[in-house]
């Protein structure tokens, strides 16, 4: 395994076109998602999208918050994902990626989302989440659109070092500039 290096804000391939991949064996999948994993976990991260380590799949790994406690890590793979939404009910929270470190935004997501794609194995997965787990899917897809998070800003102003975040805007709520 592998430590790789992860693609920061204004890196080209964060906004490149990515593609399926057709052929699950034609790349070495469990390695680069093995790699991805430890990668993910030295930079304490709970998702990374391929695009992130310079490859232009669609194809993301992520921790499962659903069944994750604090003995548990579990980390999910999907492959060629599809997303779409379940209700237009939107939520706003705090989200941060690898690839812009030490920031924070506040995004507003779809609150319930249903996905598909292929797990590691290239076996049909599907499932209904909502909450983080939904939260951390549409990010992580979007980066295979080249979107980042803060092209979702609930707030155009609720942006910045993750450091200030916490201190201006997550503590005292009666002060938080809103
Ligand atoms: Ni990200």
């Amino acid at each position: 395994m592998a430590i790789l290096k992860i693609a920061k804000l204004g890196h080209p391939v964060l906004i490149k076109k990515t593609n399926d991949i057709i052929n699950l064996d034609e790349i070495n999948l469990k390695k680069t998602v093995f790699d991805m994993s430890e990668t993910m976990l030295d930079a304490n991260g709970i998702g990374l999208a391929a695009p992130q380590i310079h490859l232009t799949y669609r194809m993301f790994i992520y921790r499962n918050p659903d069944i994750e406690d604090e003995e548990k890590i579990n980390i999910s793979v999907l492959i060629n994902p599809r997303i779409e939404k379940l209700s237009d009910e939107m939520e706003d929270d705090w989200e941060g990626c690898l690839s812009l470190p030490d920031m924070s935004g506040l995004v507003r997501r779809y609150k319930k989302i249903k996905y598909s794609g292929l797990d590691l194995n290239g076996k049909n997965i599907s499932g209904e989440v909502e909450g983080l787990h939904a939260r951390v899917i549409q990010h992580e897809f979007d980066h295979l659109n080249g979107v980042l998070y803060t092209s979702r800003l609930a707030d155009k102003r609720a942006f910045g070092f993750s450091e200030e975040i916490e201190k201006f805007w997550k503590k005292n709520d009666e002060n938080a500039p809103k």
